[in-house]
């Protein structure tokens, strides 16, 4: 439950976002640059199918969580096996997961709040809602216990049981046979990662796009190890010692390539299927429009100038101009050039297509369609060679160390590419530690990293040169290992 603070207060942060003025004219110069693509994908796309499959086509019954919930399968309410299932996942999910909890959400009043501003009725009713808030199936698939206000329930995760809830308590049941009729794969990294971002990222008919925030919905934000630490946990670490060592590594790294290639997917996705302004503000930089200006020059202090002037960008874009959210890639790029320096070279100069194409300057709608596909394609192939990576020792404090080093330009890309930074320090220390042991500063990392959270928690108060000092010191400290590692695998 470590990192659950900072998910908390990032909540909160995301529900105070300030705006400051001079949007509408944005606004105009966002149509002004979009609207050729617009016209061009509508009449390509009108008859595609959609393009992912949604729950409610799976051939399978939903049987509800109560199907789970017997005292002797994982009703239990202490664990009853240390080695494999613990027997008590219903129990854990059920009083201490907010997955549980997710359909009460809506019932509460900020979503009523959030309805309110979107003229709906009752967001409890609300399709827009319920097909993240809870495990939202068509009639044909619902078994006869399934019960909708059980909120995000076991099978939204672990695929419709009617096929192996019977065969999987068998001896000879495993993981393959499962799989063949339903069960959802959560042990691959990178369908985990996939399965959590269809809600915490969002995919085409679920989304938390920019009306539902301003609306007053949390920004969405991502990072898969430190978020499934702060899911209660109802499962045990795997008994195998090299499946377990570096796991949290591994995951965090997995969930960047693939939130890469969920960004991408929904881009290509809402593309094909947008109703109204394409892209979605949420697919650019927050805080490149929610950010103090300064608009004359005149009688205003240095300090206010230097807010008026172009700040540093992740690629060499131009001023003025709506930035893509590389936050998914400003940290995520350092694991790809350790792990696989080739594909990171050509996922450099995709990115920067991607950039100049949302800037409407990636020549024909043709190939930016190009672009985007063969994005999605390798940011998959990366975690599917992520999940396989060795990682060690040296590996992992190479990360930590390059990561907390590039302080200055983290800081000055932005708060959600600070965000990541402080997420990634904290997966890979913690991985590090869970490996290895401490390290030979440990408290002293782990205190700056604790203090480095609370640097993220209200975007408004961000501070970039508090950022980077802090970064630089948690470098230093990290410099100090050097002796212990020396020779490290
Ligand atoms: C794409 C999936 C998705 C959709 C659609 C969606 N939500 Fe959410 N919602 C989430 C996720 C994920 C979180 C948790 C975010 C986090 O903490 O990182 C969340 C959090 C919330 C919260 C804060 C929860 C709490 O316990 O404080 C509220 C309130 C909420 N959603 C209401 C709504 C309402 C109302 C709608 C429909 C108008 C809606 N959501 C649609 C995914 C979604
Ligand atoms: C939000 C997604 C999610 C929900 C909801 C969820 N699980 Fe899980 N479950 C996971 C993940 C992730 C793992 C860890 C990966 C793994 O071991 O498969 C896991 C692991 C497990 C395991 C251990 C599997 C193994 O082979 O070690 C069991 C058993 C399990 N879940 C049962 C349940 C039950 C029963 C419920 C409902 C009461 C439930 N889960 C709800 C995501 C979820
Ligand atoms: C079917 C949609 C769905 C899926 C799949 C899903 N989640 Fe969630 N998750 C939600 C919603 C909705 C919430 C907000 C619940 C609330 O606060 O009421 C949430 C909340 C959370 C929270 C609590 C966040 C906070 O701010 O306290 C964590 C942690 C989390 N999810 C992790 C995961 C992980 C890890 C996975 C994948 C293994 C996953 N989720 C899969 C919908 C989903
Ligand atoms: C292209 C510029 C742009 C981007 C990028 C952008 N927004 Fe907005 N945002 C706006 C505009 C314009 C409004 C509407 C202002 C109004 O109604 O007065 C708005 C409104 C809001 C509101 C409602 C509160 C208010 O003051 O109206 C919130 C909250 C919000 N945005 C949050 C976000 C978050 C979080 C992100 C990133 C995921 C984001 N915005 C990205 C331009 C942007």
């Amino acid at each position: 439950m470590r990192h659950l603070l900072v998910i908390q207060l990032r909540k909160k942060a995301a529900l105070t976002v300030g705006l400051i003025g001079g949007l509408a004219f944005l606004v105009l110069a966002i149509l002004a640059t979009w609207l050729p693509w617009d016209t061009d994908s509508l009449a390509e796309n009108k008859n595609k199918p959609a393009g992912e499959k949604t729950a409610s086509e799976d051939p399978y019954l939903y049987l509800g969580a109560t199907s789970c919930s017997g005292s002797a399968c994982h009703g239990s309410t202490t664990p009853r096996n240390k080695l494999r299932i613990a027997q008590n996942e219903f129990y854990t999910w059920s009083q201490k997961d907010d997955h549980a909890k997710a359909y009460e959400a809506l019932t509460k009043p900020d979503s009523k709040i959030i309805a309110k501003n979107l003229k709906l009725a009752k967001p409890e009713e609300s399709e827009r809602c319920l097909v993240c808030h809870a495990m939202r199936v068509s009639p044909e698939s619902q078994g006869t216990l399934y019960d909708l206000t059980e909120g995000v329930s076991c099978e939204s995760c672990h695929g419709p049981a009617e096929k192996w809830l019977g065969a999987h308590i068998r001896k000879d049941f495993d993981r393959q046979k499962g799989t063949a009729v339903g069960m959802y794969n959560t042990k691959n990294l990178v369908k985990r990662a996939q399965k959590c971002l269809e809600c915490h990222g969002g995919m085409e008919g679920k989304v938390v796009d920019h009306e539902l925030i301003g609306a007053g919905h949390p920004r969405l934000s991502f990072e898969m190890d430190n978020y499934t630490h702060a899911m209660p946990a109802h499962w045990l670490p795997p008994q195998d010692k090299k499946e377990r060592e570096w796991i949290g590594a591994r995951a965090w790294a997995v969930g960047q390539a693939m939130a890469l290639h969920n960004e991408v997917q929904l881009l290509i996705t809402s593309r094909r299927s947008r109703d109204g302004l394409w892209p979605d503000l949420t697919h650019f930089d927050c805080f490149a429009c929610h950010h103090a200006v300064v608009d004359h020059l005149r009688g205003v202090t240095d300090q206010d100038k230097n807010e008026q002037r172009w700040r540093f960008r992740e690629y060499d874009g131009k001023p003025g101009r709506l930035v893509w959210r590389s936050s998914l890639y400003s940290v995520f790029r350092y694991t790809v050039n350790q792990i696989s320096p080739e594909e990171g070279k050509t996922l450099d100069q995709l990115v920067k297509a991607l950039h100049e194409g949302l800037a409407g300057k990636g020549g024909s709608p043709d190939a930016f369609s190009a672009t985007l596909n063969r994005l999605a394609e390798l940011a998959e192939k990366i975690a599917t060679q992520a999940a396989q990576y060795s990682f060690n020792q040296r590996v992992v404090l190479a990360l930590m160390r390059n990561i907390s080093g590039d302080g200055q330009r983290l800081a000055a890309v932005g708060f959600q590419s600070a965000e990541q930074a402080v997420l990634a320090l904290a997966s890979l220390h913690d991985s590090y530690v869970d490996t290895v042991g401490p390290l030979p500063d440990g408290k002293a990392v782990k205190e700056s990293i604790d203090a480095l959270y609370k640097e993220i928690q209200v975007s408004r108060s961000f501070n970039p040169m508090q950022f980077e000092a802090s970064m630089d010191k948690i470098h230093k400290q990290l410099a100090k290992t050097d002796g212990a590692t020396r020779g490290a695998p």
